[in-house]
Protein backbone atom coordinates (compact mmCIF):
# COMPACT_ATOMS: atom_id res chain seq x y z
CA UNK A 1 0.00 0.00 0.00
CA UNK A 2 0.94 3.41 -1.05
CA UNK A 3 1.95 5.64 1.98
CA UNK A 4 0.21 9.12 1.62
CA UNK A 5 1.74 11.69 -0.89
CA UNK A 6 3.83 9.33 -3.13
CA UNK A 7 4.79 9.19 -6.11
CA UNK A 8 5.36 5.09 -7.42
CA UNK A 9 7.11 5.23 -10.63
CA UNK A 10 6.74 1.63 -12.54
CA UNK A 11 9.04 0.93 -15.65
CA UNK A 12 8.00 -1.20 -18.46
CA UNK A 13 5.05 -2.46 -21.00
CA UNK A 14 2.20 -1.29 -19.18
CA UNK A 15 0.40 -4.68 -19.99
CA UNK A 16 2.42 -6.41 -17.98
CA UNK A 17 3.18 -4.04 -15.35
CA UNK A 18 -0.28 -3.44 -14.13
CA UNK A 19 -0.44 -7.08 -13.13
CA UNK A 20 1.83 -5.56 -9.75
CA UNK A 21 -0.67 -3.17 -8.73
CA UNK A 22 -3.32 -4.21 -6.23
CA UNK A 23 -6.78 -5.37 -7.24
CA UNK A 24 -9.29 -2.84 -6.61
CA UNK A 25 -6.69 0.47 -5.12
CA UNK A 26 -6.85 3.01 -7.71
CA UNK A 27 -9.69 5.35 -7.36
CA UNK A 28 -8.99 6.93 -11.00
CA UNK A 29 -6.83 6.37 -14.31
CA UNK A 30 -6.00 9.69 -16.21
CA UNK A 31 -4.28 9.07 -18.96
CA UNK A 32 -3.38 9.55 -22.63
CA UNK A 33 -1.44 6.82 -24.93
CA UNK A 34 0.70 7.43 -27.89
CA UNK A 35 -1.08 8.22 -30.85
CA UNK A 36 -0.88 5.59 -33.61
CA UNK A 37 1.85 6.27 -36.22
CA UNK A 38 2.80 9.43 -35.10
CA UNK A 39 5.59 9.73 -32.64
CA UNK A 40 8.28 7.11 -31.95
CA UNK A 41 8.83 6.64 -28.36
CA UNK A 42 11.93 4.80 -29.21
CA UNK A 43 11.19 1.01 -27.83
CA UNK A 44 10.19 -2.13 -29.31
CA UNK A 45 6.97 -2.35 -27.23
CA UNK A 46 5.76 0.58 -27.44
CA UNK A 47 2.01 0.99 -28.21
CA UNK A 48 1.10 3.17 -31.21
CA UNK A 49 3.30 1.19 -33.53
CA UNK A 50 1.63 -1.05 -34.73
CA UNK A 51 0.91 -2.24 -38.13
CA UNK A 52 -2.61 -1.67 -38.44
CA UNK A 53 -4.61 0.66 -36.14
CA UNK A 54 -6.61 -2.35 -35.57
CA UNK A 55 -4.24 -3.48 -33.99
CA UNK A 56 -3.46 -0.24 -32.20
CA UNK A 57 -7.23 -0.43 -30.70
CA UNK A 58 -6.20 -4.04 -29.49
CA UNK A 59 -3.20 -3.23 -27.72
CA UNK A 60 -5.16 -0.27 -25.86
CA UNK A 61 -8.00 -2.43 -24.76
CA UNK A 62 -5.47 -5.10 -23.35
CA UNK A 63 -3.57 -2.02 -21.28
CA UNK A 64 -7.13 -0.89 -19.99
CA UNK A 65 -8.35 -4.56 -19.21
CA UNK A 66 -5.12 -4.25 -16.43
CA UNK A 67 -6.91 -0.53 -15.21
CA UNK A 68 -10.51 -2.11 -14.54
CA UNK A 69 -8.83 -4.68 -12.75
CA UNK A 70 -6.69 -2.12 -10.68
CA UNK A 71 -9.82 0.16 -10.27
CA UNK A 72 -11.93 0.13 -7.18
CA UNK A 73 -15.42 -0.73 -8.31
CA UNK A 74 -16.63 3.13 -7.96
CA UNK A 75 -13.65 4.13 -10.14
CA UNK A 76 -13.11 6.16 -12.91
CA UNK A 77 -10.70 6.09 -16.58
CA UNK A 78 -10.42 9.14 -18.07
CA UNK A 79 -8.61 8.89 -21.40
CA UNK A 80 -7.37 11.32 -23.85
CA UNK A 81 -6.63 10.46 -27.46
CA UNK A 82 -5.87 12.13 -30.71
CA UNK A 83 -6.96 11.27 -34.85
CA UNK A 84 -5.03 10.73 -37.81
CA UNK A 85 -5.35 10.42 -41.24
CA UNK A 86 -4.83 7.50 -43.45
CA UNK A 87 -2.28 8.83 -46.19
CA UNK A 88 -0.63 6.89 -49.02
CA UNK A 89 3.08 8.31 -49.84
CA UNK A 90 3.92 12.09 -48.25
CA UNK A 91 3.18 13.08 -45.26
CA UNK A 92 3.34 16.78 -46.01
CA UNK A 93 4.64 19.59 -43.11
CA UNK A 94 1.31 19.61 -40.91
CA UNK A 95 -1.02 18.09 -39.68
CA UNK A 96 -1.35 15.17 -37.39
CA UNK A 97 0.41 12.72 -39.91
CA UNK A 98 3.27 15.57 -40.64
CA UNK A 99 6.80 15.05 -40.64
CA UNK A 100 7.73 17.09 -37.50
CA UNK A 101 9.74 15.92 -34.04
CA UNK A 102 10.37 12.28 -34.20
CA UNK A 103 7.66 11.58 -36.58
CA UNK A 104 9.57 10.25 -39.57
CA UNK A 105 10.84 7.32 -38.14
CA UNK A 106 7.92 5.92 -37.14
CA UNK A 107 5.57 7.33 -40.72
CA UNK A 108 8.37 5.43 -42.54
CA UNK A 109 8.17 2.45 -40.12
CA UNK A 110 4.58 1.98 -42.01
CA UNK A 111 5.63 3.01 -45.16
CA UNK A 112 2.99 5.49 -45.56
CA UNK A 113 0.29 3.07 -46.56
CA UNK A 114 -4.00 3.72 -46.17
CA UNK A 115 -4.35 0.75 -43.50
CA UNK A 116 -6.35 -2.24 -45.30
CA UNK A 117 -9.43 -1.80 -42.80
CA UNK A 118 -12.74 0.27 -42.06
CA UNK A 119 -13.07 0.86 -45.84
CA UNK A 120 -10.33 3.54 -45.53
CA UNK A 121 -9.43 5.64 -48.15
CA UNK A 122 -6.30 8.23 -48.72
CA UNK A 123 -6.77 11.11 -46.92
CA UNK A 124 -9.79 9.58 -44.75
CA UNK A 125 -9.87 11.08 -41.12
CA UNK A 126 -9.62 7.59 -39.00
CA UNK A 127 -11.63 8.33 -36.22
CA UNK A 128 -9.86 6.37 -33.47
CA UNK A 129 -10.70 8.11 -30.55
CA UNK A 130 -14.46 6.55 -31.51
CA UNK A 131 -13.09 3.49 -32.07
CA UNK A 132 -11.05 3.11 -28.95
CA UNK A 133 -13.86 4.28 -27.04
CA UNK A 134 -16.49 1.98 -29.03
CA UNK A 135 -13.74 -0.97 -28.55
CA UNK A 136 -13.79 -0.26 -24.41
CA UNK A 137 -17.54 0.00 -24.05
CA UNK A 138 -18.14 -3.77 -26.36
CA UNK A 139 -15.41 -4.59 -23.33
CA UNK A 140 -17.19 -3.78 -20.58
CA UNK A 141 -16.57 0.00 -19.90
CA UNK A 142 -19.35 2.60 -19.40
CA UNK A 143 -18.67 5.35 -21.77
CA UNK A 144 -20.57 8.08 -19.37
CA UNK A 145 -19.19 11.30 -21.36
CA UNK A 146 -16.61 12.89 -24.12
CA UNK A 147 -15.55 16.04 -23.32
CA UNK A 148 -13.74 18.25 -25.88
CA UNK A 149 -10.79 19.22 -25.63
CA UNK A 150 -10.62 23.10 -27.32
CA UNK A 151 -6.40 24.19 -27.63
CA UNK A 152 -6.19 27.87 -27.26
CA UNK A 153 -2.81 27.53 -28.98
CA UNK A 154 -3.31 24.48 -31.64
CA UNK A 155 -0.40 22.99 -33.76
CA UNK A 156 -0.49 25.58 -37.09
CA UNK A 157 -1.30 23.46 -39.93
CA UNK A 158 -1.02 24.58 -43.19
CA UNK A 159 -4.14 22.83 -45.35
CA UNK A 160 -6.76 24.50 -47.40
CA UNK A 161 -9.38 22.49 -48.18
CA UNK A 162 -10.86 21.38 -44.53
CA UNK A 163 -10.41 23.29 -41.21
CA UNK A 164 -7.54 23.36 -39.15
CA UNK A 165 -7.64 20.61 -36.09
CA UNK A 166 -7.54 22.39 -32.44
CA UNK A 167 -8.99 19.59 -30.69
CA UNK A 168 -8.97 16.63 -29.19
CA UNK A 169 -10.92 14.03 -27.27
CA UNK A 170 -11.18 13.51 -23.70
CA UNK A 171 -13.45 10.12 -22.32
CA UNK A 172 -14.83 9.70 -19.29
CA UNK A 173 -15.83 5.61 -18.39
CA UNK A 174 -16.88 4.03 -15.23
CA UNK A 175 -16.25 0.51 -14.15
CA UNK A 176 -20.10 0.73 -12.91
CA UNK A 177 -22.79 2.46 -13.22
CA UNK A 178 -22.47 4.10 -9.31
CA UNK A 179 -18.95 5.32 -9.76
CA UNK A 180 -17.33 8.12 -8.01
CA UNK A 181 -17.38 11.72 -9.29
CA UNK A 182 -17.73 15.39 -7.27
CA UNK A 183 -19.54 17.73 -9.52
CA UNK A 184 -18.49 20.50 -7.11
CA UNK A 185 -15.14 20.38 -7.23
CA UNK A 186 -15.01 21.53 -10.45
CA UNK A 187 -17.46 24.55 -11.82
CA UNK A 188 -17.91 26.37 -14.81
CA UNK A 189 -17.04 30.84 -13.83
CA UNK A 190 -21.19 31.30 -13.03
CA UNK A 191 -21.13 28.12 -10.69
CA UNK A 192 -22.98 25.77 -13.27
CA UNK A 193 -22.33 22.39 -13.32
CA UNK A 194 -18.85 22.11 -15.71
CA UNK A 195 -19.94 21.31 -19.39
CA UNK A 196 -18.59 18.98 -21.58
CA UNK A 197 -15.95 21.53 -23.48
CA UNK A 198 -12.74 22.39 -22.12
CA UNK A 199 -10.78 25.61 -23.70
CA UNK A 200 -7.13 24.94 -21.97
CA UNK A 201 -4.07 27.00 -22.98
CA UNK A 202 -0.68 25.87 -23.83
CA UNK A 203 1.40 24.64 -20.47
CA UNK A 204 4.63 25.76 -20.09
CA UNK A 205 5.79 23.03 -18.17
CA UNK A 206 8.94 23.09 -20.03
CA UNK A 207 10.15 18.76 -19.55
CA UNK A 208 11.92 17.64 -22.75
CA UNK A 209 8.73 15.11 -23.49
CA UNK A 210 7.78 15.61 -27.14
CA UNK A 211 3.76 14.79 -26.04
CA UNK A 212 3.08 16.41 -22.63
CA UNK A 213 -0.70 17.41 -21.64
CA UNK A 214 -1.57 20.32 -19.67
CA UNK A 215 -1.43 20.23 -16.10
CA UNK A 216 -5.15 21.40 -16.03
CA UNK A 217 -6.44 18.72 -17.93
CA UNK A 218 -4.84 16.60 -15.32
CA UNK A 219 -5.98 18.56 -13.03
CA UNK A 220 -9.38 18.56 -13.59
CA UNK A 221 -10.07 15.13 -14.10
CA UNK A 222 -8.31 14.24 -10.77
CA UNK A 223 -10.43 16.29 -8.47
CA UNK A 224 -13.33 14.98 -10.31
CA UNK A 225 -12.73 11.75 -10.29
CA UNK A 226 -10.60 11.26 -6.72
CA UNK A 227 -10.71 12.75 -3.26
CA UNK A 228 -7.35 13.93 -1.37
CA UNK A 229 -5.26 10.16 -0.57
CA UNK A 230 -6.94 8.40 -3.05
CA UNK A 231 -4.41 6.47 -5.57
CA UNK A 232 -4.75 8.08 -9.02
CA UNK A 233 -2.91 5.86 -12.01
CA UNK A 234 -1.49 6.90 -15.57
CA UNK A 235 -0.30 3.64 -17.25
CA UNK A 236 1.43 5.95 -20.25
CA UNK A 237 2.96 8.28 -17.92
CA UNK A 238 5.36 9.78 -19.74
CA UNK A 239 6.90 13.15 -18.54
CA UNK A 240 5.26 12.39 -15.31
CA UNK A 241 2.15 15.35 -15.25
CA UNK A 242 -0.47 12.88 -13.67
CA UNK A 243 1.99 12.36 -10.89
CA UNK A 244 2.69 15.79 -10.36
CA UNK A 245 -0.40 16.96 -10.51
CA UNK A 246 -1.87 13.82 -8.37
CA UNK A 247 0.77 14.72 -5.57
CA UNK A 248 -0.16 18.40 -5.53
CA UNK A 249 -3.52 17.44 -5.05
CA UNK A 250 -2.39 15.42 -2.33
CA UNK A 251 -3.56 12.28 -4.21
CA UNK A 252 -1.27 9.01 -4.58
CA UNK A 253 -0.26 8.00 -7.52
CA UNK A 254 1.18 5.16 -9.95
CA UNK A 255 2.84 6.27 -12.92
CA UNK A 256 3.78 3.25 -15.57
CA UNK A 257 6.23 4.51 -18.52
CA UNK A 258 7.87 1.95 -21.05
CA UNK A 259 10.73 4.47 -21.88
CA UNK A 260 13.47 4.55 -19.00
CA UNK A 261 14.84 7.86 -20.60
CA UNK A 262 11.20 9.69 -19.51
CA UNK A 263 10.96 7.66 -16.10
CA UNK A 264 13.89 9.40 -14.88
CA UNK A 265 13.07 12.81 -16.63
CA UNK A 266 9.84 12.28 -14.58
CA UNK A 267 11.38 11.22 -11.10
CA UNK A 268 13.68 14.34 -11.71
CA UNK A 269 10.50 16.80 -12.92
CA UNK A 270 8.42 15.71 -9.78
CA UNK A 271 11.50 15.55 -7.12
CA UNK A 272 12.10 19.17 -8.68
CA UNK A 273 7.99 20.09 -8.44
CA UNK A 274 7.43 18.71 -4.76
CA UNK A 275 9.15 17.57 -1.89
CA UNK A 276 7.62 14.15 -2.22
CA UNK A 277 8.36 10.67 -0.69
CA UNK A 278 9.19 8.99 -3.95
CA UNK A 279 9.30 5.11 -4.38
CA UNK A 280 12.17 4.76 -6.92
C1 LIG B 1 1.41 10.64 -25.11
S1 LIG B 1 2.71 10.16 -24.06
C2 LIG B 1 2.09 10.56 -22.45
C3 LIG B 1 2.44 11.96 -22.03
C4 LIG B 1 1.94 12.33 -20.64
N1 LIG B 1 0.50 12.49 -20.60
C5 LIG B 1 2.61 13.64 -20.18
O1 LIG B 1 1.92 14.63 -19.91
O2 LIG B 1 3.84 13.67 -20.14
C6 LIG B 1 2.61 8.40 -24.10
C7 LIG B 1 3.72 7.68 -23.33
O3 LIG B 1 3.44 6.27 -23.34
C8 LIG B 1 4.67 5.56 -23.33
N2 LIG B 1 4.39 4.18 -23.78
C9 LIG B 1 4.30 3.71 -25.04
N3 LIG B 1 4.03 2.40 -25.04
C10 LIG B 1 3.93 2.02 -23.74
C11 LIG B 1 3.63 0.79 -23.08
N4 LIG B 1 3.43 -0.33 -23.78
N5 LIG B 1 3.61 0.77 -21.72
C12 LIG B 1 3.86 1.91 -21.01
N6 LIG B 1 4.14 3.11 -21.57
C13 LIG B 1 4.16 3.17 -22.93
C14 LIG B 1 5.56 6.38 -24.25
O4 LIG B 1 6.94 6.14 -24.02
C15 LIG B 1 5.12 7.83 -23.93
O5 LIG B 1 5.99 8.42 -23.00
Amino acid sequence: MLASNTVQILVGDSRQVLGQVEPGTVQCCVTSPPYWGLRDYDHGKQIGAESSPEGYVSSLVAVFQGVRRALRDNGTLWLNVGDGYARNGGTGRSGPNALVGNTKKLIQQRNCKVPNCWGLKDRDLMGLPWRIAFALQEDGWLLRSKITWIKKAPMPESVKNRPSNATEELFLFAKNPNYYYDSRAVREKSGANLRNYWILGPDSSGVPHPAVFPRELARRCILLGSQPGDVVLDPFSGSGTTGVVAAQSSRRAILVELNSVYAQQSRSRIAQDLQLTMIL
